[in-house]
């Protein structure tokens, strides 16, 4: 019998790809906590925004909820969603008297720190994101209800008719594509000179490194696959900017089932990465797929290296060490 020869398909690879620095450390907060204080441990939203995810964390003993109410008085801990929350949460958990860990990104933390500046020096803040997205509500219940403008689009901008257009401050969300956003903020700037920027950048090295990669290795690409949930900014970002970079399709993947097997033809070039909620077990089981089909070559096309590590609290730093 003939031996099978498999068709050659090159698949660029993106590095960086998949877990941050701040999804990380949500994790094991959830991880360590229920080490520490047993099951249930309650998480308020989505930890991260990945059901592989959430769902391995559930089968630990972890229970997902919507809102605190529905978390009995039972003395187990809440875990926040690295997302970040608005100020009423940890509000209403001391009410109760809750024990909680605030999973919040630093990064997610600073931007936080940002607008609450710009309103203490008397600026109208303006946050660049998409409406609904926990980041954003978060951002928003920072200062008192009703005070931040969500600018979506540069329409928005041209209809923002402010009382004080020398009084304005911007931040964004943290998870936002990179080229679009400088637009927006080009539209703003232009229309409102005095307006001011955060200290520093808003969206973050994850955002912008992943952006980076799939931008390098796009142009050209017949497919390109972003191992991601379809609710994760990041991710469906990461769609986008592959395919403005040059993808003839950019393709969000949940896991193997999803790959697109019978529209890969021997000789494609295709493109991968992964959102920075993905964890790359999922990534390995695609590649597997595609293995089984396809004599695979692998291009790893790089555009930076991360070392960002963000330590999980101290409340919980020691529990690997002393429970096992
Ligand atoms: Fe934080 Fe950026 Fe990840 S804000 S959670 S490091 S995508």
């Amino acid at each position: 019998s003939a031996i099978q020869t498999k068709p050659p398909l090159t698949l660029r690879l993106c590095e960086p790809r998949g877990f941050c620095a701040g999804v990380d450390r949500a994790i094991q907060i959830v991880v360590l906590a229920l080490k520490r204080y047993g099951a249930p441990v309650y998480v308020r939203h989505e930890i991260v925004h990945n059901k592989y995810v959430v769902d391995g964390l559930r089968q630990m003993g972890a229970v997902f909820v919507r809102e605190l109410d529905a978390i009995p008085d039972d003395g187990q801990p809440v875990v926040f969603s690295a997302h970040g929350v608005p100020k009423t949460v940890p509000a209403e958990a001391e009410r109760r008297e809750m024990l909680y860990l605030d999973a919040t990104c630093p990064l997610v933390s600073k931007v936080h720190k940002q607008a609450m500046r710009h309103m203490r020096l008397g600026r109208t803040v303006l946050l660049v994101g998409h409406r609904g997205h926990p980041e954003v509500v978060g951002t928003m219940g920072q200062l008192p209800e009703g005070t931040v403008v969500l600018i979506e689009t540069e329409e928005d901008v041209a209809a923002f008719e402010p009382a004080d257009p020398a009084a304005l401050g911007f931040v964004t969300q943290t998870t936002l594509s990179v080229d679009d956003t400088a637009g927006i903020i080009a539209a703003l700037q232009a229309k409102f000179p005095e307006m001011q920027a955060p200290a520093s950048e808003s969206i973050c090295y994850a955002t912008t490194n992943r952006q980076d990669a799939v931008k390098a290795s796009a142009p050209g690409t017949d497919l390109f696959f972003i191992v991601g949930a379809p609710n994760s900014s990041n991710s469906r970002r990461l769609v986008e900017v592959a395919e403005k970079a040059g993808s003839k399709r950019g393709l969000l993947l949940q896991g193997p089932a999803d790959v697109p097997l019978d529209d890969l033809m021997p000789g494609h070039v295709i493109g991968m990465s992964a959102g920075a909620s993905a964890p790359e077990v999922l990534t390995d089981a695609i590649l597997d797929a595609l293995r089984e089909r396809f004599d695979l070559r692998i291009e790893l096309v790089q555009t930076a290296i991360e070392n960002e590590n963000f330590p999980v609290m101290r409340a919980l730093r020691d529990v690997s060490l002393t429970k096992e």
